[in-house]
C-alpha cells in the first residue's frame, strides 16, 4: 500500500475592496495601459483595517473545509505560508486554529515569500506521509499592501492581498495514483538583495517596505520555474505533455507565458488569475487553484502542476493527481 496526501478541498478569500489600475493611477504616476502591457494586471484587492492575514486565512480555511466536507476537529496539522503575519509571534497558524475551534493540533507558519505555499504543501505532505497527521490545512495568506511603498510605482502596482487554502488528507491505496506525486524545493540566498523588505525585528525594529529589482527577478523566474517543473515531472517519469493544468504563482502574465513557452505547454493549460488578483505572494497559487476548481476547469483525475518563485530566491514545484 502507498500512503499519499490527496486534495480534499480548496477555498479562498479576498478583501472586500477591489482597486483597479485606473484608481491607482489617481495617486501613483502610472497608467492602466503600462500595467496591463507589462504585467497583465487589471485589478487587485486591498485589505481594510479590519481585514488581516489571519482573518483572510480563516475565511479561506472555512471554505476549504466546507468543500472537503470535513469538520475542523479532524484537522491534525495547520501549515500557513506568509511573509506578512499578523504579529511577529505567535504564528498566524495558531490564530486560524483558535478561530476554527481546534484545541490541539500541530500549527506553525513557514516563510518562503512567494514560494511559501509550495514549501508549506511539501512540508505538510511529508508530515502526512510520515504519519504525523492524517488531515492537514495548508494555507497561503498575505497582506502585502501593508509592506508596499505606495510612492514606488515600480512595485506598488504589482501586488495585492488575499488567501487560499487546501485540505489534504492521507489516503492509502495499492497504486498510489492519486494525490501529491512529487515535489521539489530550492533556495539560493546569494540573491537576497534582488527582492527583500528593508526592515525587520532584529535589524531596524520596523516592519519595512518591499524592494525589488524587477528585471533580475523576471529573468531568474523564467529559467528557474521551467527547470523545476521539468525536474519534478521527470522524477516520476512524466513530461509537460502529460500535464492537464499548470497553476503557477501569479506574478506577471509575461512570466507565465514565457515559462509555458519554454516547456512547450499551450497557454490554455495555464491557469491565470494575475489579471484580477495581482501578485498575492504565498496566497497566489492556492487562490488560483481554488478559482480553477470552482469554475470546473480542474477536475478529479487531472494532473496538476503547482509552481512558484520568490524572494530568497526560493522556488519549487509540486505535481499532483486530483
Ligand atoms: O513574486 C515575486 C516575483 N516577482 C516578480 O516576478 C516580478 C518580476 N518582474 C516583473 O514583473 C517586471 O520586471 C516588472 C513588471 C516589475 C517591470 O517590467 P519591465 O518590463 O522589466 O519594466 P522596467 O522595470 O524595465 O521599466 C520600464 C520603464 C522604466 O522607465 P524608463 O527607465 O525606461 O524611462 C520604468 O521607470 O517603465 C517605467 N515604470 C513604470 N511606468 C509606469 C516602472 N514602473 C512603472 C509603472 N507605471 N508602474
Amino acid at each position: 500500500m502507498i500512503r499519499r496526501s490527496v486534495l480534499l478541498g480548496t477555498g479562498s478569500a479576498l478583501p472586500r475592496r477591489a482597486v483597479s489600475n485606473a484608481e491607482l493611477a489617481e495617486t501613483v504616476d502610472t497608467s492602466d495601459e503600462w500595467i496591463v502591457e507589462r504585467t497583465g494586471i487589471r485589478n487587485r484587492h486591498i485589505a481594510s483595517d479590519d481585514e488581516t492575514t489571519a482573518t483572510l486565512a480563516i475565511d479561506a480555511s472555512r471554505r476549504a473545509l466546507e468543500a472537503a466536507g470535513i469538520d475542523a476537529s479532524e484537522i491534525g496539522l495547520i501549515v500557513l505560508a506568509t511573509a506578512t503575519p499578523d504579529q511577529t509571534f505567535p504564528a498566524t497558524a495558531t490564530k486560524v486554529q483558535a478561530a476554527l475551534g481546534i484545541n490541539d493540533c500541530v500549527a506553525f507558519d513557514v516563510a518562503a515569500v512567494c514560494s511559501g505555499f509550495l514549501y508549506a504543501v511539501s512540508v505538510a505532505d511529508a508530515m502526512i506521509r510520515a504519519g504525523t497527521a492524517s488531515k492537514a490545512l495548508v494555507i497561503g495568506s498575505e497582506t502585502f499592501s501593508r509592506i508596499m511603498d505606495w510612492e514606488d510605482r515600480t512595485t506598488c502596482v504589482l501586488f495585492g492581498d488575499g488567501a487560499g487554502a487546501v485540505v489534504l488528507g492521507a489516503e492509502e491505496s495499492e497504486d498510489g495514483a492519486r494525490g501529491i506525486l512529487a515535489s521539489k524545493l530550492h533556495a539560493d540566498g546569494r540573491h537576497n538583495a534582488m527582492l527583500y523588505v528593508d526592515g525587520g525585528v532584529s535589524t531596524t525594529g520596523t516592519v519595512g517596505k518591499l524592494r525589488m529589482k524587477g528585471k533580475e527577478v523576471f529573468r531568474h523566474a523564467v529559467v528557474n520555474l521551467a527547470a523545476v517543473m521539468g525536474e519534478t515531472l521527470a522524477e516520476i517519469g512524466l513530461t509537460a505533455a502529460d500535464v492537464d493544468w499548470v497553476v503557477p504563482h501569479q506574478a506577471n502574465a509575461r512570466i507565465l507565458d514565457a515559462t509555458a513557452r519554454k516547456l512547450n505547454l499551450p497557454a490554455e493549460k495555464v491557469v491565470m488569475t494575475v489579471d484580477r488578483h495581482a501578485n498575492t505572494s504565498a496566497a497566489s497559487v492556492p487562490l488560483a487553484l481554488d478559482v480553477a476548481v470552482r469554475d470546473g476547469r480542474v477536475k478529479p483525475g487531472d494532473l496538476v502542476v503547482l509552481e512558484a518563485m520568490g524572494g530568497g530566491f526560493t522556488w519549487g514545484a509540486c505535481v499532483l493527481r486530483v
